[in-house]
């Protein structure tokens, strides 16, 4: 059958900023994800949408027909609330560990389905599947049991969520097309509207570990994400929160997973337990319990159950020994004075390099290479003190992981690592923004 668009008419269209009709946006997303419109042709819209945006009626619209390429989850069979949370991604973000049980605990029910890492920031399965026995891979009925019973459930997305997004993220991957706000809304947000969950909070980061390097364009994203679940039916609020240093003491799988278990004992690093209190507070009042109180169900134990029966409802032993890198070396702080950057694009770039994360999709990951961060952004250090331990099965990564947090000096860029005698320095904060801007009526 003949095809009602030619790609190259649409191509040509975007580029010369003209707005795209639905049906030539239902029509690619769709030729695409059949194979009739060829990679480099997508690869030319996808540029030409970098360099000359979208309406929001342009992007709402692509992110439908991203949805309608595939299957939509439904949970309307669950005796439970659903209230699923995503995050743009970032270094040292292990927040979902912890989150997710400590939610389950007030009988949400929480279905996490996640990806694994590729380039700086790290996978949330890479991190679980650190844990001796657990997996990934779950069917739809498995999913629901755990969701039943145990409330929170991370998992693998199948392939039929969203299959257009998937091709396409892959291609934006290795055309230097990720970083717009249309195509980052829409493909998000058509994966977590087809997960099906009724409410969505959304970790939007921003600084230099993230997509959204400043707190305008971060804010934009959040909107445009809020407006589109919005228009879903699907209940969305977002933060928009600090990324311009790792979040909390561990980056890395294992080490990640060492520190989530420490918040759901009742410690951890303080900005890791204030982004998890803050984010299920928005999560459980999403899920009518206002009132709730999660600092009480990490302090009380609760959230510490939730996790265990989530771990071993996946064949995960939570008591078993959390995997360690072979070798080690530490980054001595080289004066006294007060860590004033810690920059998070270096870090999270030098623990990929020591193997946390991977180059390409398929390839394996080390469960126990990452940084471990003796001293955190506003820290008072001591000269001689350990500021960092890298951390590898792999000692020929050491020196390439180390150049990304010493590169050579030049005019251009302030070094990664700055320690400096201000008189005060208080830490930024760590959330910045709410959207909607207050509670909804
Ligand atoms: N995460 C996604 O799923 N898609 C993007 O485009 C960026 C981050």
């Amino acid at each position: 059958m003949a095809e009602p668009f030619d790609a190259v008419d649409v191509i040509i269209a975007k580029r010369d900023r003209r707005e795209l009709t639905d049906p030539e946006i239902d029509w690619v997303i769709d030729a695409y994800t059949r194979g009739a419109v060829a990679e480099e042709q997508m690869s030319a819209l996808a540029m030409a949408i970098v360099l000359n945006g979208m309406s929001r009626r342009e992007i709402a619209s692509w992110t439908e027909a991203m949805i309608a390429s595939g299957q939509r989850m439904d949970f309307a069979a669950l005796p439970k609330v659903t209230v699923d949370k995503h995050s743009t991604g970032g270094v040292g973000d292990k927040i979902t560990l912890p989150l997710a049980p400590l939610v389950a605990s007030f009988g949400l029910a929480v279905p996490q389905l996640s990806g694994r890492g590729l380039g700086h920031t790290g996978g949330t399965l890479d991190k679980l599947e650190s844990i001796k026995g657990w997996r990934a891979d779950l069917t739809n009925a498995e999913l629901m049991r755990q969701l039943a019973a145990a409330g929170a459930v991370v998992c693998a997305a199948g392939p039929g969520l969203a299959p257009a997004d998937r091709k396409l993220y892959a291609l934006r991957d290795v055309t230097g097309t990720v970083e717009s706000i249309p195509l980052i809304a829409s493909s998000i947000m058509s994966k977590k509207i087809a997960e099906g969950a009724a409410h969505l909070v959304l970790d939007v980061k921003c600084g230099s570990g993230a997509f959204m390097k400043d707190q305008a364009r971060a804010e934009e994203l959040a909107g445009v994400m809020v407006e589109l679940g919005a228009d879903a039916g699907v209940d969305t609020r977002a933060l928009v929160t600090d990324m311009s240093t790792p979040l909390g003491r561990t980056v890395g799988n294992a080490l990640e997973v060492r520190e989530a278990v420490e918040v759901l004992a009742g410690g951890g690093p303080a900005d890791v337990v204030e982004l998890t209190l803050a984010l299920a507070r928005e999560m459980l009042a999403a899920g009518g319990l206002p009132d709730a109180d999660p600092a009480a169900a990490l302090a009380g134990g609760q959230a510490m159950d939730a996790w265990r029966s989530m771990i071993a409802a996946q064949g995960g032993d939570p008591a078993a020994p959390l995997p360690a890198a072979r070798h080690s070396e530490t980054l001595l702080a080289p004066e006294s004075g007060v860590l004033t950057r810690l920059d998070a694009l270096a870090v999270g770039i030098a623990a990929w390099r020591l193997g946390a994360g991977r180059a390409r999709q398929g390839e394996p990951v080390q469960p126990g290479a990452g940084i471990e961060l003796h001293a955190q952004l506003g820290d008072r250090v001591t000269k001689g003190q350990p500021l960092l331990t890298l951390w590898t099965d792999a000692p020929d990564r050491f020196p390439r992981a180390q150049a990304a947090l010493t590169p050579a000096p030049t005019a251009a860029a302030p070094p990664p690592i700055q320690i400096t005698q201000p008189p005060s320095a208080p830490r930024p904060p760590l959330i910045l923004t709410r959207l909607p801007p207050t509670e909804p009526e």
